[in-house]
Protein backbone atom coordinates (compact mmCIF):
# COMPACT_ATOMS: atom_id res chain seq x y z
CA UNK A 1 0.00 0.00 0.00
CA UNK A 2 2.81 2.36 0.89
CA UNK A 3 4.80 1.92 -2.45
CA UNK A 4 2.05 2.41 -4.21
CA UNK A 5 1.23 5.32 -2.65
CA UNK A 6 4.69 6.05 -3.26
CA UNK A 7 4.30 5.55 -6.74
CA UNK A 8 1.17 7.68 -6.86
CA UNK A 9 2.91 10.72 -5.58
CA UNK A 10 5.99 10.49 -8.23
CA UNK A 11 3.82 9.91 -11.09
CA UNK A 12 1.83 13.06 -9.93
CA UNK A 13 4.39 15.36 -9.52
CA UNK A 14 6.21 14.09 -13.14
CA UNK A 15 3.06 14.80 -14.24
CA UNK A 16 2.91 18.49 -12.98
CA UNK A 17 6.55 19.20 -14.34
CA UNK A 18 5.97 18.33 -17.81
CA UNK A 19 2.67 20.12 -17.79
CA UNK A 20 4.54 23.26 -16.56
CA UNK A 21 6.93 22.82 -19.07
CA UNK A 22 4.77 22.76 -21.65
CA UNK A 23 2.92 25.80 -20.68
CA UNK A 24 6.14 27.54 -20.30
CA UNK A 25 6.83 26.59 -24.16
CA UNK A 26 3.47 27.59 -25.23
CA UNK A 27 3.86 30.70 -23.22
CA UNK A 28 7.22 31.45 -25.28
CA UNK A 29 5.86 30.76 -28.17
CA UNK A 30 3.11 33.15 -28.05
CA UNK A 31 5.42 35.63 -26.59
CA UNK A 32 7.64 35.08 -29.39
CA UNK A 33 4.69 35.01 -32.50
CA UNK A 34 3.18 38.01 -30.50
CA UNK A 35 5.86 40.12 -32.07
CA UNK A 36 4.50 39.41 -35.74
CA UNK A 37 0.70 39.83 -34.95
CA UNK A 38 0.53 43.29 -36.31
CA UNK A 39 2.55 42.61 -39.42
CA UNK A 40 -0.33 43.22 -42.43
CA UNK A 41 0.12 40.10 -43.75
CA UNK A 42 0.85 37.47 -40.84
CA UNK A 43 -1.32 34.14 -41.00
CA UNK A 44 -1.84 32.40 -37.73
CA UNK A 45 -1.21 29.64 -39.31
CA UNK A 46 2.30 29.94 -40.92
CA UNK A 47 3.11 31.07 -36.94
CA UNK A 48 5.70 28.33 -36.19
CA UNK A 49 7.63 28.48 -39.58
CA UNK A 50 7.98 32.40 -39.06
CA UNK A 51 9.44 31.54 -35.95
CA UNK A 52 11.86 28.99 -37.21
CA UNK A 53 12.91 31.30 -40.51
CA UNK A 54 13.43 34.34 -37.74
CA UNK A 55 15.94 31.49 -35.95
CA UNK A 56 18.11 30.98 -38.64
CA UNK A 57 17.63 34.90 -40.28
CA UNK A 58 18.12 37.17 -37.34
CA UNK A 59 19.33 39.58 -39.53
CA UNK A 60 15.93 40.34 -41.06
CA UNK A 61 13.36 42.63 -40.12
CA UNK A 62 9.63 40.68 -39.24
CA UNK A 63 8.35 42.17 -41.90
CA UNK A 64 10.49 40.44 -44.32
CA UNK A 65 10.27 37.39 -42.22
CA UNK A 66 6.28 37.39 -42.99
CA UNK A 67 6.42 38.26 -46.71
CA UNK A 68 9.02 35.83 -46.97
CA UNK A 69 7.53 32.82 -45.62
CA UNK A 70 3.96 33.79 -46.86
CA UNK A 71 5.81 33.24 -50.75
CA UNK A 72 7.35 30.24 -49.66
CA UNK A 73 10.84 30.78 -49.33
CA UNK A 74 11.45 28.76 -45.79
CA UNK A 75 11.31 25.57 -47.94
CA UNK A 76 12.94 25.03 -51.05
CA UNK A 77 11.68 25.89 -54.26
CA UNK A 78 9.17 23.34 -55.67
CA UNK A 79 8.75 21.26 -52.67
CA UNK A 80 5.02 23.19 -51.58
CA UNK A 81 3.43 23.76 -54.65
CA UNK A 82 -0.01 24.58 -55.21
CA UNK A 83 -2.27 25.88 -58.21
CA UNK A 84 -1.87 29.01 -58.77
CA UNK A 85 -5.69 31.12 -58.01
CA UNK A 86 -6.92 34.82 -60.01
CA UNK A 87 -6.28 32.62 -63.19
CA UNK A 88 -6.94 35.35 -66.47
CA UNK A 89 -6.76 38.18 -64.24
CA UNK A 90 -3.57 40.54 -64.72
CA UNK A 91 -2.28 40.33 -61.38
CA UNK A 92 -1.78 36.55 -61.60
CA UNK A 93 1.46 34.93 -60.03
CA UNK A 94 2.86 32.30 -61.56
CA UNK A 95 6.50 31.29 -59.27
CA UNK A 96 8.56 27.96 -58.06
CA UNK A 97 5.09 27.70 -55.63
CA UNK A 98 2.30 28.80 -57.53
CA UNK A 99 1.67 26.86 -61.09
CA UNK A 100 -0.82 26.41 -64.11
CA UNK A 101 -2.30 23.11 -65.08
CA UNK A 102 -1.43 21.79 -68.44
CA UNK A 103 -4.51 22.38 -70.05
CA UNK A 104 -4.57 26.13 -68.91
CA UNK A 105 -4.59 28.72 -72.32
CA UNK A 106 -5.58 32.40 -71.57
CA UNK A 107 -8.59 33.75 -72.43
CA UNK A 108 -8.03 36.84 -74.84
CA UNK A 109 -4.84 35.58 -75.92
CA UNK A 110 -4.67 37.50 -79.71
CA UNK A 111 -1.68 37.51 -82.29
CA UNK A 112 0.58 40.71 -82.03
CA UNK A 113 1.43 42.51 -85.84
CA UNK A 114 4.46 41.65 -87.13
CA UNK A 115 6.05 45.11 -86.62
CA UNK A 116 6.17 44.47 -83.02
CA UNK A 117 8.06 40.73 -82.95
CA UNK A 118 8.96 37.93 -84.83
CA UNK A 119 5.86 35.89 -86.54
CA UNK A 120 3.08 34.11 -84.67
CA UNK A 121 3.96 36.06 -81.37
CA UNK A 122 0.67 35.80 -78.79
CA UNK A 123 -0.37 37.97 -75.69
CA UNK A 124 -3.12 38.55 -73.96
CA UNK A 125 -5.08 41.64 -74.77
CA UNK A 126 -4.38 43.83 -72.08
CA UNK A 127 -0.87 43.36 -72.31
CA UNK A 128 -0.62 43.69 -76.08
CA UNK A 129 -2.59 47.05 -76.10
CA UNK A 130 -0.22 48.50 -73.52
CA UNK A 131 2.84 47.11 -75.39
CA UNK A 132 1.94 48.78 -78.81
CA UNK A 133 1.46 51.68 -76.63
CA UNK A 134 4.78 51.67 -75.18
CA UNK A 135 6.20 50.18 -78.40
CA UNK A 136 5.22 53.43 -80.15
CA UNK A 137 5.94 55.83 -77.10
CA UNK A 138 9.85 54.03 -77.39
CA UNK A 139 9.94 54.74 -80.84
CA UNK A 140 9.49 58.28 -80.38
CA UNK A 141 11.51 59.03 -77.89
CA UNK A 142 14.22 56.71 -80.25
CA UNK A 143 14.48 53.23 -79.03
CA UNK A 144 13.56 50.32 -80.46
CA UNK A 145 12.22 46.96 -78.68
CA UNK A 146 11.28 43.83 -80.08
CA UNK A 147 9.21 40.33 -79.03
CA UNK A 148 11.54 37.84 -78.96
CA UNK A 149 9.30 35.28 -77.24
CA UNK A 150 5.89 35.96 -75.08
CA UNK A 151 2.99 33.20 -74.42
CA UNK A 152 4.03 29.96 -74.16
CA UNK A 153 1.77 26.90 -74.12
CA UNK A 154 2.58 23.97 -71.17
CA UNK A 155 4.08 21.77 -74.47
CA UNK A 156 6.63 24.61 -75.54
CA UNK A 157 7.45 25.04 -72.02
CA UNK A 158 7.98 21.17 -71.51
CA UNK A 159 10.49 21.15 -74.55
CA UNK A 160 12.16 24.42 -73.76
CA UNK A 161 12.92 23.43 -69.97
CA UNK A 162 13.97 19.41 -71.35
CA UNK A 163 16.31 21.10 -73.65
CA UNK A 164 17.98 23.27 -71.31
CA UNK A 165 18.45 20.55 -68.61
CA UNK A 166 19.77 17.91 -70.99
CA UNK A 167 22.36 20.95 -72.37
CA UNK A 168 23.46 22.09 -69.00
CA UNK A 169 22.07 19.55 -65.98
CA UNK A 170 18.99 20.43 -63.83
CA UNK A 171 21.15 23.28 -61.59
CA UNK A 172 21.67 24.92 -64.05
CA UNK A 173 18.18 24.98 -66.05
CA UNK A 174 15.97 25.55 -62.64
CA UNK A 175 18.36 28.96 -62.26
CA UNK A 176 17.27 30.33 -66.04
CA UNK A 177 14.43 28.38 -67.11
CA UNK A 178 11.02 27.44 -65.41
CA UNK A 179 9.49 23.86 -65.41
CA UNK A 180 6.40 23.31 -66.84
CA UNK A 181 3.73 24.66 -65.70
CA UNK A 182 5.85 26.86 -63.43
CA UNK A 183 6.48 29.56 -66.52
CA UNK A 184 4.57 32.94 -66.40
CA UNK A 185 4.87 32.90 -70.25
CA UNK A 186 2.24 29.82 -69.61
CA UNK A 187 -0.21 33.35 -68.54
CA UNK A 188 0.44 35.19 -71.87
CA UNK A 189 1.54 38.36 -69.75
CA UNK A 190 5.17 38.40 -70.07
CA UNK A 191 7.62 39.08 -73.35
CA UNK A 192 11.03 38.28 -73.83
CA UNK A 193 12.67 41.44 -75.74
CA UNK A 194 15.99 42.85 -77.50
CA UNK A 195 16.67 46.20 -78.99
CA UNK A 196 16.87 44.64 -82.65
CA UNK A 197 20.51 45.12 -82.50
CA UNK A 198 21.82 43.09 -79.50
CA UNK A 199 21.32 39.68 -78.73
CA UNK A 200 19.06 39.10 -75.64
CA UNK A 201 21.09 38.36 -73.13
CA UNK A 202 22.93 41.42 -73.28
CA UNK A 203 19.92 43.53 -73.29
CA UNK A 204 20.82 45.30 -70.53
CA UNK A 205 23.80 47.05 -71.83
CA UNK A 206 21.70 48.61 -74.59
CA UNK A 207 20.00 52.21 -74.11
CA UNK A 208 16.37 50.76 -74.72
CA UNK A 209 16.92 48.71 -71.32
CA UNK A 210 17.64 51.96 -69.74
CA UNK A 211 14.50 53.02 -71.39
CA UNK A 212 12.56 50.47 -70.37
CA UNK A 213 13.79 50.83 -66.21
CA UNK A 214 12.32 54.37 -66.31
CA UNK A 215 9.56 53.92 -68.21
CA UNK A 216 7.45 50.36 -68.72
CA UNK A 217 5.94 50.83 -65.40
CA UNK A 218 3.94 53.82 -66.92
CA UNK A 219 2.51 50.92 -69.41
CA UNK A 220 2.01 48.38 -66.74
CA UNK A 221 5.42 46.25 -67.29
CA UNK A 222 7.69 45.44 -64.86
CA UNK A 223 10.94 44.07 -64.88
CA UNK A 224 10.05 40.07 -63.45
CA UNK A 225 13.38 38.74 -62.40
CA UNK A 226 15.94 41.62 -61.65
CA UNK A 227 19.40 41.71 -60.50
CA UNK A 228 19.86 40.94 -56.63
CA UNK A 229 16.52 39.34 -56.17
CA UNK A 230 17.88 36.08 -56.89
CA UNK A 231 16.76 34.39 -53.52
CA UNK A 232 13.18 35.67 -54.15
CA UNK A 233 12.73 35.22 -57.61
CA UNK A 234 14.53 31.89 -57.80
CA UNK A 235 16.26 32.65 -61.45
CA UNK A 236 19.11 34.27 -62.58
CA UNK A 237 19.35 38.11 -63.36
CA UNK A 238 16.36 38.43 -66.96
CA UNK A 239 17.20 41.90 -67.60
CA UNK A 240 14.76 41.13 -71.30
CA UNK A 241 11.86 39.07 -69.06
CA UNK A 242 8.95 42.09 -68.84
CA UNK A 243 5.65 41.35 -67.05
CA UNK A 244 2.43 43.02 -67.30
CA UNK A 245 1.01 43.52 -63.81
CA UNK A 246 -1.38 46.53 -64.74
CA UNK A 247 -0.39 50.24 -64.30
CA UNK A 248 -1.36 50.65 -60.69
CA UNK A 249 0.74 47.90 -59.46
CA UNK A 250 3.65 48.09 -61.50
CA UNK A 251 4.20 51.56 -60.39
CA UNK A 252 3.82 50.70 -56.98
CA UNK A 253 6.51 47.49 -57.49
CA UNK A 254 9.39 50.30 -59.37
CA UNK A 255 8.84 52.78 -56.49
CA UNK A 256 8.93 50.50 -53.89
CA UNK A 257 12.29 48.35 -55.88
CA UNK A 258 10.21 45.43 -54.76
CA UNK A 259 9.86 41.83 -56.51
CA UNK A 260 6.32 41.17 -57.89
CA UNK A 261 6.37 37.86 -55.58
CA UNK A 262 6.82 40.27 -52.39
CA UNK A 263 3.54 42.51 -53.76
CA UNK A 264 1.35 39.60 -53.92
CA UNK A 265 2.51 37.89 -50.73
CA UNK A 266 1.53 41.46 -48.96
CA UNK A 267 -1.50 42.79 -50.83
CA UNK A 268 -3.06 40.15 -53.31
CA UNK A 269 -3.05 36.68 -51.57
N1 LIG B 1 12.97 32.08 -68.23
C1 LIG B 1 11.76 32.15 -67.48
C2 LIG B 1 12.05 32.09 -66.01
C3 LIG B 1 10.81 31.05 -67.87
O1 LIG B 1 11.27 30.01 -68.35
O2 LIG B 1 9.62 31.22 -67.67
ZN1 LIG C 1 10.95 35.23 -70.37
Amino acid sequence: MKKIIILFVISGFLLFLISAKEIKNKTLINKNTDSFKNICNYKDELKYRYLNYYKKHKELPKEKIVTYVNIGLDKKFYTITAPTPHLNKDYILVNKYLYLNNDYVPNNLVNLDNKYSKNGIKLVKSAKDMFEKMYNDAIKDGYKIRIMSSYRSYDYQTYLYNKYKKEDGIKEADMCSARPGYSEHQTGLCIDIDDGKTSYEQFNQSPSYIWMINNSYKYGYIERYPKGKENITGYKYEPWHYRYVGIDIAKFIHDNKITFDEYYSKYIK
